[in-house]
């Protein structure tokens, strides 16, 4: 059976003490890092030096989510640093075929996402060449947002379809997930679980991970 992977996400985290803030997070299995540009959504982060510095942390692999214009040309770079996952919009991509095989040839995993107005019907020939996909739960930009209920449809469409071709793709939910949400997604197919203020928020990090880590495991097929 496959276990849930939890993804804490640091968007709003204390980014001037990275270390202690991956430190208060490490019982999770990745760390999720929200590149942003003010282009492809209307807001801005960080980019490729602060990802490297918490590559370069050692503390727990890193899981970067671009929504960044232009992936073709970015997101290689995020791969070659030593990023376990990276993860690029389907809407931005203008090669994701030759993008998700440059992240593979860095030696990551290939994740593509899918806003929620995408559908992943178009792009069901494309999952070989992915190792993960992520329907998003809420419209991206922003943390504290409400998890987007009308997207478990599509979660159980990208679940049927990755049975259906006997591919071992993970399929990761970013926007909302907490306690009250993560059940439903798991339910009906999710494995790997981003979840920023339900973590960022609770007084004990790690308890909440272990509790969103068995809440997910026992609704897992
Ligand atoms: C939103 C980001 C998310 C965000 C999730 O665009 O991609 O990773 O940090 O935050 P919560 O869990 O608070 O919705
Ligand atoms: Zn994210």
């Amino acid at each position: 059976m496959t276990m849930p992977v939890i993804s804490p996400s640091i968007l709003n985290c204390n980014i001037a003490r990275l270390e202690d803030e991956l430190t208060k997070i490490s019982s999770a299995d990745i760390a999720h890092v929200d590149v942003m540009d003010n282009h492809f959504v209307p807001n801005l982060t960080w980019g490729l030096p602060v990802v490297e510095a918490c590559v370069r942390t050692g503390i727990m692999p890193i899981d970067a989510h671009l929504m960044i214009a232009d992936p073709d040309r970015w997101a290689p770079a995020y791969a070659e640093v030593g990023c376990a996952s990276v993860t690029f919009h389907a809407e931005a991509a203008g090669a994701p075929i030759r993008t998700a095989r440059e992240i593979r040839h860095f030696g990551a995993r290939a994740a593509l996402a899918l806003k929620p107005s995408t559908d992943i019907a178009p792009y069901i020939d494309l999952l070989p060449e992915f190792d993960m996909i992520l329907v998003m739960t809420v419209e991206p930009g922003f943390g504290g947002q409400s998890f987007l209920d009308t997207m478990l449809p599509k979660i159980r469409r990208t679940r049927e379809a990755i049975d259906a071709s006997a591919l071992d793709l993970s399929i990761q939910v970013d926007g909302g997930v907490s306690r009250s949400t993560i059940e439903q997604a798991a339910e009906a197919g999710a494995t790997n679980f981003v979840a920023g203020s339900a973590i960022f928020r609770a007084e004990d990090a790690y308890e909440e991970i272990a509790t969103l880590r068995s809440l997910a495991h026992s609704h897992m097929h």
